[in-house]
């Protein structure tokens, strides 16, 4: 059977880095609230020039070259984001000329903070039937531009940054032990829209608008969100929290990661924590904390690797890879 394979992984992030203490300077916060409601110490911020579909553009360049592999031999593009340069076309078609691709098909992915695990199960199901044989899989974001940055209840929360795979379609058992997209699943929830949103939009307001957020709510569902579809993947594949060799959260909140991870039996040593340095990132956190891990060789060949995110929509996602 077909098995979607990690060939590579690249990140790329805004020059500018604003740390708690800057924070501090524009809105009334602390870096003692800011760490202890969230362990965020510091996060990038896109300057003039730099777009999502540029920090997309360099996180795909650092995967290819980590792959071997040139623009030439992919032939689809996906980008997750919530964030496009243009409202169409797809920031992927854009990211696809960037790379001067002249082949395949490019199309954007939107389930905000979960993007990346729906991209990536996108991308495998186009795989295993045929469609593609390499795919690129970028999440890529600037969320700094829809914040409310008078707003201290989310300014101080996300950032900007991107991160990407290379998969490639390769001949599998059809075992647990095969490199490779295992499982995936995925859930949303759209009665909880309007917890987590942007208040504009092209067709309501005509405007871009300012992401709000009601965080208390959104903790309240999250833990019991990420930990339903983490087991249900563990239930789908016989594997265990003991099996399992890294947990790559979505990075939003450092009290959301450890409670996750505490109420499935995972201990921190397993846990793959970036929120500290890039603050949350969105679409851009999974694949941004993959190429930190993998990078610095805790990740490594034939490593179970558990994704999950949680996000607006609702939406919310895990996905199991042999890498
Ligand atoms: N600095 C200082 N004080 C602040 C700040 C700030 N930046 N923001 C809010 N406060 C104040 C509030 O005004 C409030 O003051 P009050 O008691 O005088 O009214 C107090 O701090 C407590 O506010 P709460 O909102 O109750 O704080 P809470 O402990 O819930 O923490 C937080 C807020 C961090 C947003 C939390 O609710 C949370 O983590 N929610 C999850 C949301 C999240 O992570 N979303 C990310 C996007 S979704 C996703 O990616 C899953």
């Amino acid at each position: 059977m077909i098995r979607s394979v990690v060939r590579g992984f690249g990140a790329a992030l805004p020059k500018r880095v604003v740390t708690n203490a800057e924070m501090e300077g524009m809105v009334e916060t602390s870096d003692e609230w800011i760490v202890q409601r969230t362990g965020i110490k510091q996060r990038y911020i896109a300057g003039e020039g730099e777009t999502t579909a540029s920090l997309g553009e360099a996180a795909a360049r650092a995967a290819l070259e980590r792959a071997g592999l040139t623009a030439d031999d992919i032939d689809l593009v996906i980008v997750a984001t919530s964030t496009p340069d243009n409202t169409f076309p797809a920031t992927a078609v854009n990211i696809q000329h960037r790379l001067g691709m002249t082949k395949g098909y490019a199309f954007d992915v939107q389930a905000v903070c979960t993007g990346f695990v729906y991209a990536m199960a996108t991308a495998d199901a186009h795989l295993r039937a045929g469609l593609a044989r390499r795919a690129l899989v970028i999440g890529a974001e600037t969320f700094s531009r829809i914040l409310d940055w008078n707003d201290r209840t989310t300014c101080v929360l996300f950032g900007d940054g991107a991160g990407a795979l290379v998969i490639e379609a390769q001949e599998g058992e059809g075992a647990i032990s095969d490199r490779g997209v295992l499982t995936a699943h995925l859930r949303s929830d759209g009665s909880h829209k309007d917890k987590l949103y942007v208040d504009g939009g092209v067709s309501s307001t005509g405007t871009v608008g300012h992401l709000r957020m009601e965080g208390r709510e959104v903790f309240k569902y999250a833990v019991g969100m990420i930990t339903d579809v983490i087991e249900a993947a563990f239930e789908a594949t016989g594997t265990t929290a003991e099996t399992l060799d890294w947990l790559v959260p979505h990075q939003a909140n450092r009290r959301i990661i450890d409670g996750s991870a505490k109420k499935l039996g995972i201990p921190g040593e397993k846990v793959v924590v970036t929120v500290d340095m890039h603050g949350n990132t969105s679409a851009a956190s999974i694949p941004l904390a993959l190429s930190v891990a993998a990078g610095d060789g805790r990740i490594k060949q034939g490593d179970l690797v558990m994704l999950e995110a949680m996000g607006g929509g609702f939406t919310w996602g895990a996905l199991l890879v042999r890498w």
